[in-house]
């Protein structure tokens, strides 16, 4: 991660010691950097240059309008997954054109919402969604472009919580029954077939699913078109990995992705449309805390820091392991520390037997990757405050999220 680390004895976000921030807004919170963002962004884009592609992405990943205003800036759309991003995207300055709507169960009011706002295409996972959307474009004199996501039954060898694409997963129409449903689209009222998706997992770290998918899609394509029915986009989906753990992980490039891309896909004379998310804004992010206690445990030493699960859940939802830094880090003294927070539960644990330098109270504890399913999965677990949010943009920042106080979080309950 070239936009966070020491500079000399202090860390950096680019231009900015993080310090100054932990200063002047508290800690724990999470710290953006712009350019990383746009960086990865751009990867995309120059990796898809020589091809019409729309990047849609997927406002889940990380939903800040701040953030969601950096890739509007660049062209980005969105891919969104509810009422609620919709409305993020769109009040970001992303065009419904370029909106597509994605998720496992679109309620009417939903569907209703986004046909409202002629949006780009629904990514339909069911024929009952399918008959839903159906119904209320007939009786709203609307047209629905729809593409099914489909299920390619493809092992993608990620966290069994976040793969996708096997069919005994919830998500999209079983590759088997695909012209089945294509047919009985084609005879609905209020929709327009025009393309075709798939999704088949999250942190994926290497090529060899992906392939076996878009051969997969590639041959549905061909009988589709076979069948009569116009299918203009092809839509393939988020999921590429990034290193969380730079010694042992490679992530494929954009570059490498795109190649394999265009090469089963080039020739379709389709709009391929993009879902990144994780690999946009993962490594654009870190969570930043300070120690509140340095605890001889009976066995271990903990390091107890000030965030804890409800701020970042990764770690205790997925055993992620994400690399964390201190600040303090000269020390002649190593010390093999469990990282926890102050939450009470077990499960609160960011890390076990990692070493850095001997900490004391008050030092400050960068977890990096965290741009990515960070902040959009905090709760109030504990009544601690939703963490609060900087933005770096080379040697400045500012806070895109503040902190709530304890009244207006507490303000909310009807006694
Ligand atoms: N498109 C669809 C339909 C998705 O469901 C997802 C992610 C994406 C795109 C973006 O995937 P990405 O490029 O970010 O891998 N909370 C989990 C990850 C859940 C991913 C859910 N779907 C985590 O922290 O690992």
């Amino acid at each position: 991660m070239q936009n966070f680390g020491h500079k000399g004895q202090h860390y950096y976000a680019d231009n900015v010691p993080v310090r100054r921030i932990a200063e002047s807004c508290g800690t724990p919170f999470y710290c953006y950097s712009q350019l990383a963002i746009e960086s990865a962004y751009d990867a995309y884009a120059n990796a898809f240059a020589q091809h019409d592609t729309l990047i849609c992405y997927s406002v889940k990943a990380n939903s800040a309008q701040a953030v969601l205003r950096i890739l509007a800036a660049r062209g980005a759309g969105a891919d969104v997954v509810s009422e609620g991003e919709i409305r993020r995207a769109l009040l970001a300055g992303m065009p419904a054109s370029k909106i597509v709507y994605s998720g496992v169960a679109k309620t009417a009011s939903e569907i209703e919402f986004a046909l409202s706002k002629d949006i780009l295409q629904f990514n339909v996972e069911s024929e009952p969604e399918l008959h839903q959307i159906s119904a209320i474009a007939a009786r709203l004199g609307k047209t629905a472009r729809i593409a099914f996501r489909i299920n390619p039954d493809i092992d993608v060898g990620t966290h069994e919580k976040i793969s996708t694409g096997k069919l005994e997963n919830k998500f999209g129409i079983p590759w088997q029954f695909a012209r089945q449903a294509y047919a009985e689209a084609a005879e609905l009222p209020g929709l327009e077939v025009c393309g075709i998706d798939m999704h088949i997992g999250s942190q994926i770290m290497s090529l060899g699913p992906y392939s076996q998918a878009f051969e997969r899609i590639a041959e549905l394509v061909q009988q589709l078109r076979g069948d009569g029915h116009t299918i203009t986009t092809i839509d393939l989906g988020g999921g590429l990995g990034i290193n969380y753990d730079a010694d042992n992980e490679v992530a494929p490039a954009a570059t490498e992705y795109a190649e394999l891309a265009l090469k089963t896909f080039g020739e379709f004379g389709c709009r391929l449309i993009l879902e990144p998310g994780r690999s946009i804004v993962g490594d654009a992010g870190i969570l930043v805390s300070r120690v509140i206690y340095v605890k001889k445990g009976g066995i271990s030493t903990f390091l107890i820091i000030d965030a804890a699960m409800n701020d970042f859940m990764r770690p205790s939802m997925y055993n992620a392991r994400h690399r964390i830094v201190a600040e303090r880090n000269n020390g002649s003294e190593q010390v093999h520390y469990d990282i926890v927070g102050p939450v009470c539960e077990t499960a609160d644990t960011f890390a076990r037997k990692r070493q850095l330098a001997a900490q004391h109270a008050d030092d400050l504890i960068f977890i990096e990757g965290a741009g990515a399913y960070g902040s959009v999965m905090a709760s109030g677990y504990n009544t601690r405050p939703l963490v609060p949010e900087v933005l770096v943009e080379d040697n400045e920042f500012r806070i895109i999220r503040e902190r709530p106080d304890y009244d207006s979080i507490i303000g909310l309950d009807i006694p």
